[in-house]
């Protein structure tokens, strides 16, 4: 089981996941991060962290967002690792609660 993160980050990227993670299986692209699945842990500490409510565990994952799961494995691979909090993307209020955000997505 791992947990993921989901459509809702992408353009938000507030971070706060990061620091809570104890293994730091978290990796960051241009504007999503990912969680790494061979990897997680499986504890759960990141998903209230994040004020979007982006972070699913993967048997919560609503259908229509079944993709991430398989984006997250993939872009963890590819993707540096992040472990302390930065800056959100100074428009991320902005994309907060917009729909059909997967279009923006930058690898
Ligand atoms: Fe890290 Fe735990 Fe979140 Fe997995 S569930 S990414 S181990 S904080
Ligand atoms: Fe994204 Fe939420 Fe983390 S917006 S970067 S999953 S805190």
């Amino acid at each position: 089981m791992t947990f993921i993160v989901g459509e809702e980050c992408i353009k938000c990227k507030h971070t706060d996941c990061v620091e809570v993670c104890p293994v730091d299986r978290i990796y960051e692209g241009p504007l999503f991060l990912v969680i790494n699945s061979e990897e997680c842990i499986d504890c759960a500490l990141c998903e209230p962290e994040c004020h979007v409510d982006a972070i699913f565990s993967e048997d919560e994952l609503a259908e229509d967002q079944a993709v991430f799961l398989e984006l997250n494995a993939e872009l963890a691979e590819v993707w540096p690792n992040i472990s302390e909090m930065k800056e959100a993307p100074a428009d991320a209020e902005e994309w907060t609660g917009k729909p059909n955000k997967l279009q923006y997505l930058e690898r």
